[in-house]
């Protein structure tokens, strides 16, 4: 029983639970500057969406249609996701939890705005808490500030692996995620959303020093592409 997770760059991740083959954020070739890889070369059956920016679903409606997978996203999205013709979209709210193939999954507060590509209103953004059916509780924080609402997170039984933005200027940078880390009572961090552009320039060595110092928090640095075994 394991968990594999694989970096895409940015905010797109694989995560393979037990064969059970989640995309997040689908961000990839073209659009995305860091990763080599098309979304034609991925596998999935479900793919989770924080919000609607398209640093984050640029990818989203062709490898949901292509794959068929069941889309993970609030229910503003999934609405917006049926009427592109994606016929198997699970649009849910913040708070709430739905136990899938995989194991539990539920909405989070996230502090960032929303918008789909035709400026359709995406509802709320939000982050995800999953407890996968091996015992992993994995924290996707989505594209957020450091918020006083993950402090629940941490109250409720911490996070085996927090999935943090560090790259400031959009979401939260270095410093607060350090504390925000510290917060969700997170065992492990992996970072994500930071340079992928030069306005979110981060020196991710140093933040995982820090990470290790001031809180004695693994910090596993994925190289785009890159996998990690929980
Ligand atoms: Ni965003
Ligand atoms: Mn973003």
């Amino acid at each position: 029983m394991s968990l594999t997770i694989t970096w895409y760059g940015h905010s797109t991740f694989g995560i393979d639970a037990d064969g059970a083959k989640l995309i997040v954020d689908p961000f990839l070739k073209p659009h995305n500057p860091v990763t080599s890889v098309v979304a034609d070369d991925l596998e999935a059956d479900f793919i989770l969406v924080t919000h609607g920016h398209g640093d984050h679903m640029a990818d989203l409606v062709a490898l949901a249609k292509r794959t068929a997978a069941q889309v993970i996203s609030n229910v503003e999205i999934a609405t917006w996701l049926g009427r592109q013709g994606v016929a198997h979209a699970h649009g849910m709210n913040i708070g709430g939890a739905s136990t899938l193939a995989f194991g539990r999954v539920k909405l989070t507060v996230a502090h960032h705005s929303s918008v789909l590509p035709d400026g359709t209103y995406a509802g709320n953004p939000n982050g995800f808490l999953i407890n996968f059916n091996d015992g992993h509780d994995v924290y996707i924080a989505g594209d957020t500030a450091l918020t006083y609402d993950m402090k629940l997170i941490g109250d409720v039984g911490g996070a085996d692996l927090a999935i943090l933005p560090i790259g400031d200027y959009f979401t939260m940078g270095p410093d607060d995620a350090v504390i925000a880390a510290q917060w969700i009572k997170a065992k492990h961090v992996i970072p994500c959303h930071y340079n992928t552009f030069p306005r979110i320039a981060v020196d991710v060595d140093a933040f995982a020093r820090r990470l290790a110092r001031e809180a004695g928090i693994d910090c596993t640095i994925l190289a785009v592409g890159q996998s990690v075994a929980l």
